[in-house]
């Protein structure tokens, strides 16, 4: 069985996550927009997921013109959906270490005639302030949208959120968060944050892929990116999979139960991790090690070595890693984000990704110790031989 060091990728779905989809499955036709019995049950369960969802995140969807959430296939459709259809005239700002889900949008925006002002990122790969103040407010005139993650995918670099929320407040303009990687992993309050909009996804907290949300504050208005049935009010048509729904939410409740003690576990296995590889190797070098991370993510530039071919050999004895961005396994072009962060081009040729969970384990990472550092040895005997 490999070691998976690929979490922020994926993670494995929870068997009791598993169980409660499977149980909803056996249950037979669950279409929440039925009026038969059966659809008025699946909508109780619908409703039911989204109440715990709200607890979780500390939010309610129960009044009338408060905030919603809009069921989505994930991360990638959540941010496509907050950066065409909120506020979709007028300046854009978005971060330059973004997931490429929400920079190639803005790039299409950008072709197409719309502004968009991209906000810079310091050498620990947090958000630069000043650049964001001033891409707000560029020749008087006010972006109309804002969207900053809220940890970063390759890093795990946590961004000040609560302070970019504030400055956006106090300038009247509205603030998406892809907190794709930190929902499930690190408290949130969307009552207090002041957000807009939040996107998160379910695979990334042992729940299934397919199913994401993006919540909306009250009063803020969506432009559908789909159109042809009157689901979720029309903000999203198509029929809502119950199941999923029930398992993000029962995957959210698991994760935020347990979220002490799995971020103590992996912050714990992950400073092993790097501290055993820089004693042994002290060329190497943590991406962001000065900064607030995310206790399950580590990003090390193996500096002399080629990341990709790193990568093959950890496969091959067994540990899966990754080269890139999260969602882009196969090809792997240079980290944007290390790049933004003005990583020196050694730095970023050797960056690898790994992304521990509840269920790595102490051996996985001893284990995990030595093969990394036989491998990178070896491979640098070779490198040092061709050049
Ligand atoms: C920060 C971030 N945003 C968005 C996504 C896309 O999420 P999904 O795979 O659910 O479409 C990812 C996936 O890795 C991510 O890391």
């Amino acid at each position: 069985m490999a070691i998976y060091l690929d979490n922020n990728a994926t993670t494995a779905v929870d068997p009791r996550v598993a169980q409660a989809m499977m149980e909803i499955f056996c249950e037979g036709p669950a279409n929440p927009a039925s009026q038969h019995s059966l659809g008025r049950s699946a909508r109780d369960r619908v409703e039911d997921a989204q109440t715990t969802i709200g607890r979780c995140l500390d939010t309610q969807f129960d009044e009338p013109g408060g905030p919603r959430l809009i069921f989505t296939s994930g991360g990638t459709e959540s941010n496509n959906l907050a950066v065409n259809g909120i506020c979709p005239d007028g300046p854009l700002v978005i971060g330059r270490f973004e997931h490429p889900s929400l920079i190639e949008p803005a790039e299409a925006l950008q072709k197409a005639g719309r502004t968009v002002r991209w906000v810079d990122i310091n050498r620990g790969g947090e958000i630069c302030l000043s650049s964001l103040e001033q891409a707000i407010e560029t020749d008087g005139q006010i972006a109309s949208l804002v969207t900053v993650m809220s940890a970063n995918n390759e890093t795990g670099v946590l961004q000040p959120i609560e302070q970019v929320a504030q400055i956006c407040q106090q300038r009247g303009v509205p603030l998406h968060v892809d907190a794709t990687q930190s929902i499930g992993k690190v408290p949130i309050s969307l009552k207090r944050l002041g957000a807009a909009a939040v996107t998160f996804t379910a695979h990334k907290f042992h729940g299934p892929a397919g199913i994401g949300g993006l919540w909306l504050n009250s009063g803020v208005r969506l432009k559908p990116m789909f159109h042809g049935g009157q689901q979720q009010l029309e903000a999203r048509p198509g029929t809502e999979p119950t199941a999923l729904i029930v398992a993000m939410a029962h995957a959210l409740e698991l994760a935020t139960e347990e979220m002490p003690e799995t971020a103590r576990q992996c912050r714990h296995l992950r400073d092993r991790l790097e501290t055993a590889l820089v004693e042994r190797h002290p060329e190497l070098v943590v991406q962001g090690a000065s900064k607030n991370r995310l206790p399950t993510t580590s990003c090390l530039s193996f500096c002399g070595i080629d990341r990709q071919t790193l990568l093959m050999a950890l496969d091959l004895a067994g540990i899966a890693c990754s080269s890139g961005s999260a969602c882009s396994s196969g090809s792997s072009p240079p980290s944007h984000v290390l790049v933004a962060m003005g990583c020196p081009d050694e730095q970023v040729r050797s960056a690898l990704r790994f992304g521990l969970s509840k269920f790595s384990t102490a051996d996985e990472i001893e284990s995990s110790i030595e093969l990394i550092s036989n491998h990178f040895k070896r491979l640098r005997k070779i490198s040092a031989v061709d050049n």
